[in-house]
């Protein structure tokens, strides 16, 4: 394998059979997942079909029960969830994960405070700065001394958005259903977010959502799961004729 920038081939993320079992349900099957850095990809398929349990699984929630992942060219299925951020992976929830006593400018505040205790350089004024910037861009600065509790559904998405960015430095941002429930003007901003940050940083995403005309707008390729497993894979003209994918949607 030849190796750019610690990725082999160009490939950020790999997984090879990945699987998960809940008792006798295979949640995730023998997945292969392999992922371009720089590559903002989309992730679909009919309710129950496995993509939040994958997500979790990258992200490191939960423990494979086999096959392997890997992050430019390294093995990151045994590590815990606080070494794969370190790594380099955010991740939002479909149900937003903050600390509602805490402000927003306190939430975004915290992957760096993780950072300065594993021994990182980055000076305070620049984590600020950071910070601020990035509250900017989901037009949350105004609020950041507001408690997160206060913030509505979409705004809490926002924030998730902007905390995670804040993990430094950032490779990949995993994203479970992101666009659900939020106003139109927040959808536009989340999708604002991500173009910017693929093409100014060249952040990777992998993006769970149901809304294709959204997705269509962000990725070139999805990737679709059924009962577990990778069914199809490619341009949404691809999928869109693939006959498997079909059959998944409407059923037999
Ligand atoms: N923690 C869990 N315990 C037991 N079963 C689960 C758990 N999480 C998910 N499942 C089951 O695994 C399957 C895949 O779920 P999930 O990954 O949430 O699907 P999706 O996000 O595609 O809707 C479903 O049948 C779901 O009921
Ligand atoms: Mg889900």
């Amino acid at each position: 394998m030849t190796e750019v920038d610690g990725t082999p081939n160009g490939w950020l993320l790999l997984t090879r059979g990945l699987t998960k079992r809940f008792g006798g349900l295979v949640a995730v099957d023998r997945l292969p997942l392999a992922i371009r850095a720089g590559e903002v990809r989309g992730l679909i398929g009919p309710n129950g079909s496995g993509k939040t349990t994958t997500v979790n699984l990258l992200s490191g929630l939960y423990r494979a029960d086999a096959g392997e992942i890997r992050l430019r060219g390294e093995r990151i299925d045994r590590l815990r969830p606080h070494e794969i951020t370190a790594r380099g992976v955010a991740r939002t929830f479909q149900t937003p994960k903050l600390f509602g006593n805490m402000t927003v400018l306190e939430n975004v505040l915290l992957p760096a405070l993780a950072e300065l205790d594993r021994g990182g350089h980055r000076p305070r004024p620049k984590i600020l700065e950071r910070a601020r910037a990035l509250l900017e861009f989901v037009t949350l600065d105004p609020q950041r001394h507001a408690m997160a509790k206060e913030l509505s559904g979409g705004q809490s998405m926002l924030l998730q958005i902007a905390r995670g960015l804040m993990v430094s430095p950032i490779h990949l941002f995993l994203m479970d259903e992101p666009f659900a429930g939020v106003h139109p003007t927040i959808k536009d901003t989340i999708m604002e977010t991500i173009l910017r940050m693929n093409q100014e940083e060249g952040v990777t995403f992998l993006i769970v959502s149901h809304e294709m005309a959204t997705l269509r707008r962000l990725c070139l390729r999805v990737s679709v799961m059924h009962e577990g497993q990778l069914i199809a894979e490619g341009s949404f003209e691809e999928i869109a004729n693939h006959a498997a994918v079909l059959e998944a949607y409407l059923g037999r």
